[in-house]
């Protein structure tokens, strides 16, 4: 069998703190990513996902265990150069000025991502804008000039320019209306399966991850509790926690169902 795509395998990440002591914020965590999968990662604000994302993308050192992506071995990143096997991992933040650059089209950062992707040509500019659902129009403009939910679809398009095998989202849709995160994530899952890439995708929200994600992965204060199949931590949560994520989901999906109850 094929290693997977990402491995990440005992991870630990810790943080100095000022005063001396040090916080485990991820503590011996072990998670794979398969190839053209979207795992889900879930957990309360604090628990350590976007240290865990950031180590992935080699911004956090590690301290312990190892993270392999395509085999290589992620190290943090120092002044030099990203490391050519490094580009093919992208991520998209909360924040989507965190991914676009607010002084320069929307067109024309998305036509960089193509460029430093050169052997993935059935992309264009216009093609990716038509894929996050934006008129081909709007190229000129500056990413102020959009809505959030749109500067969010932007950031994704200009993500999946540069040729990613895996795309990250931390929390790519907190800061979305409601209405328009399920939209979004969807969204998200599909660019991404389509581009041939997987997606782990990093929410506090178990009624939208379960939409999109095949597994989720539950962590609390830097462990991973629970991880299965996305209908089986939605419908038999064998954890506590899990339980407790679960009842705290105030409005259901829509469909009118409650978590553990089978959707028939
Ligand atoms: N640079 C840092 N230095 C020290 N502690 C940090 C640093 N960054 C994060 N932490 C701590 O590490 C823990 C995990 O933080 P992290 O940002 O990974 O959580 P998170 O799960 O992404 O939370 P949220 O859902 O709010 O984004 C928290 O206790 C946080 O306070
Ligand atoms: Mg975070």
């Amino acid at each position: 069998m094929n290693a997977p795509l990402l491995s990440i395998d005992n991870v630990s990440v810790r943080y100095k703190l000022p005063g001396g002591g040090s916080l485990t914020a991820v503590n011996e965590v072990s998670l794979d990513v398969a190839d053209s999968s979207v795992v889900g990662l879930v957990g309360e604000s604090g628990c350590g996902k976007s240290t865990l994302a950031r180590a992935v993308c080699g911004l956090e050192a590690t301290s312990g265990g190892s993270i392999k992506f395509k085999g290589h071995e992620v190290r943090k990143l120092g002044m030099r150069r990203r490391p050519e096997e490094l580009m093919r991992i992208q991520m998209v933040f909360q924040n989507p000025y965190a991914s676009l650059n607010p002084r320069r089209t929307v067109g024309s950062q998305i036509a960089d991502g193509l460029r430093a992707n050169p052997q993935q040509t059935s992309w264009s500019v216009a093609g990716l804008l038509e894929e996050v659902e934006l008129p081909s129009d709007v190229q000129q403009r500056f990413p102020h000039q959009f809505s959030g939910g749109q500067r969010q679809r932007i950031a994704i398009a200009r993500a999946i320019a540069s040729g990613p095998e895996l795309l990250i989202g931390d929390e790519p849709i907190a800061s979305l209306d409601a209405s328009l995160q399920a939209r979004v994530a969807t969204l998200m899952r599909r660019l991404a399966l389509e581009a041939g890439a997987s997606l782990l995708f990093i929410s506090h929200d178990l009624a939208v991850v379960r939409i999109i994600a095949d597994e989720v992965a539950v962590m609390n204060k830097g462990v991973i509790v629970e991880h299965g199949t996305s209908q089986q931590v939605w419908e038999q949560p064998q954890e506590a926690y899990t339980k407790r994520l679960l009842a705290a989901i105030p409005a259901v999906d829509g469909l009118g169902t409650l978590p553990g109850e089978a959707a028939s």
